[in-house]
């Protein structure tokens, strides 16, 4: 398979690969759980994107250490500027049809209509803290 990499190497290659799986477990598990009375949306939104965008949508120190930068989705003034078909497509498809590669596709998880409560849901988010 790999026929440059000297044998010693191997072992420190393989528990290197292993160390970076533990840490991305780490950093993504367990997802926040939802308050008790939480809407759909919000149950959606605390299971699908808080792990990355946190639970108020500033994002959380997690995926910082991981080098992901998620932005902030309670700006007011910067969602503003996101048209809700943005919002859809960009949640449906990802972030890689955007240039914004960081951001995972959600339309095999999530039917249309989930997706436009989650869209909804955003929108509130400011108002939610
Ligand atoms: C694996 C981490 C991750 C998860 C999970 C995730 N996102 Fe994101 N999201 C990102 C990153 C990273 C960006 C910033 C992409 C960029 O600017 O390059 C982003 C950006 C966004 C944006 C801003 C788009 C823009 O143009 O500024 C919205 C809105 C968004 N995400 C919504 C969601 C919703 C809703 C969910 C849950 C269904 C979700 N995200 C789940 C990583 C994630």
């Amino acid at each position: 398979m790999f026929p440059m990499l000297p044998r010693w190497l191997l072992v420190p290659a393989a528990i290197g690969v292993i160390l970076v799986n533990a840490a991305v477990f780490a950093a993504f598990w367990p997802p926040p759980a939802p308050p008790p009375n939480a809407s759909r949306a919000q149950r959606a939104y605390f299971a699908y994107c808080a792990r990355c965008h946190g639970v108020e949508g500033q994002g959380t120190w997690r995926v910082t250490l991981l080098l992901i930068r998620p932005g902030d989705l309670s700006d007011t003034r910067r969602m503003q500027g996101l048209s809700d078909q943005y919002l859809f497509d960009f949640i449906k498809n990802g972030g890689a049809s955007f240039g914004k590669p960081g951001m995972p596709a959600f339309g095999f998880y999530l039917s249309d209509p989930e997706i436009q409560d989650l869209v909804r849901f955003l929108r509130a988010l400011p108002a939610n803290q």
